[in-house]
């Protein structure tokens, strides 16, 4: 069975990395690996096959970064060729990204079925474009495999065959689970000079947050109450650095003298800033997962969550963009009021395994 897998942005990576391993056991499958190029720049893209040891693409689409619809739209015409001429026997995508849903729109209009990892998950937020990414990606796909109970739920209301729906775990935490030890030599701290448990570890790069001046500035003001209490360690994601220059943020951030902005980091080295760190704000998915995991608290700045078991089961607080509200739950926390949480069903390293025999499982060809 000759499986295409699609990866595109950096949250891809961590997730195909399992599935191309588990596949590579069974001589039955045959895994080729495509990286649209949404993401290209070493610290989003090749920093992440070197650590998670992922081969190096079979096919390079080279897409770059675009517009929402030229970027969509660049992906599907490239890829028609790469189908055209592989011929294969599934497609398989990951997440939400802009690659997920050009690639399934592409292969379901040559029938040629598609298996959907991470399917089912909702934030009800559809000015958030992997919301609609999602939903169209899960209405086309033939094999959806979810995470979590409320993504069962979430698809079966939305009237997709029970049949469809595979209840599988977290592929992600498979990968976290599988290099935790290995992040744990990571020189990181020694290099930015940290102790653990002495810093809060930042990511942001929402277009909701990082787009618009006044939310944007509003949310460094949360940071800079909170650097006054507890170093902020801020690992940049390209698009909110292109708005610091835009908004000329600059000098503001220089002002905060305990908010350190370092480059983006490859997975070991983020996964050791975050499991040493006192807690993680963040506006990214699956970071939300992983300090549930890692029992670390996590504050998330965002309205929604399209992973609500996260807050149910994890450690995780929802909190807006509201600058009161990120600075009180820090400030809990640097009290030592964390919340406490629970690992969720089947985030136990073997989601991928599960996959893997349930595609084995089904005649393809
Ligand atoms: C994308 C995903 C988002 C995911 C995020 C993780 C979509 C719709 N969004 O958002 O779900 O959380 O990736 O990073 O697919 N850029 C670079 N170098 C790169 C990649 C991007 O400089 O390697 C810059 C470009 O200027 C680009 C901007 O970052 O315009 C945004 O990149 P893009 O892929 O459009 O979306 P992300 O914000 O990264």
């Amino acid at each position: 069975m000759k499986i295409l897998n699609v990866v595109g942005a950096r949250p891809n990576f961590m997730k195909i990395a399992p599935i191309i391993d588990e596949m590579k056991k069974r001589s039955k499958l045959t895994p080729i690996l495509v990286h649209t190029g949404q993401h290209y720049d070493k610290e989003m893209s090749k920093l992440f096959f070197d650590d998670l040891k992922l081969p190096p693409p079979d096919i390079y689409l080279g897409v770059g970064s675009a517009s929402h619809a030229v970027q969509t739209a660049k992906i599907m015409v490239k890829f028609e060729k790469v189908l055209l001429k592989e011929k294969p026997d599934l497609v398989v995508v990951v997440g939400d990204v802009n690659s997920t849903i050009a690639c399934t729109l592409t292969a379901v209009k040559f029938f040629i079925p598609v298996a959907h990892i991470e399917a089912g998950l909702r934030s009800f937020d559809r000015t958030m474009p992997e919301e609609i990414n999602r939903i169209l990606t899960d209405s086309i796909s033939d094999y959806l495999f979810t995470t979590c109970h409320d993504a069962n739920k979430n698809l079966l209301k939305e009237g997709i065959s029970k049949d469809k729906i595979h209840f599988v775990g977290n592929v992600m935490i498979d990968t976290l689970l599988k290099h935790i030890k290995k992040a744990s030599h990571s020189g990181i701290l020694k290099k930015l000079n940290l102790q653990p448990k002495d810093y809060a570890a930042l990511t942001l790069h929402r277009p909701s947050n990082v787009d618009d001046k006044k939310v944007f500035v509003r949310i460094l003001d949360a940071f800079g109450e909170i650097q006054k209490k507890i170093k902020i360690v801020f690992p940049i994601h390209p698009r909110t650095k292109k708005r610091i220059e835009e908004f000329g943020l600059n000098n503001k951030i220089r002002k905060m003298k305990n908010f350190k902005i370092v480059d983006a980091l490859g997975y070991l080295d983020f996964l050791k800033l975050m499991s040493e760190s006192k807690f993680v704000l963040t506006d990214s998915g699956g970071i939300q997962e992983e300090t549930t995991i890692l029992k670390i608290p996590c504050i998330t700045l965002r309205e929604t969550t399209e992973r609500p078991i996260t807050v149910t089961e994890g450690t995780n607080i929802i909190v807006g963009s509201n600058k009161e509200k990120i600075i009180k739950e820090s400030l809990k926390i640097i009290k030592g009021k964390e919340k406490k949480g629970k690992i969720p069903k089947f985030w136990d390293g073997k989601a991928a395994e599960r996959i893997a025999n349930i595609l084995l499982s089904k005649d393809l060809r």
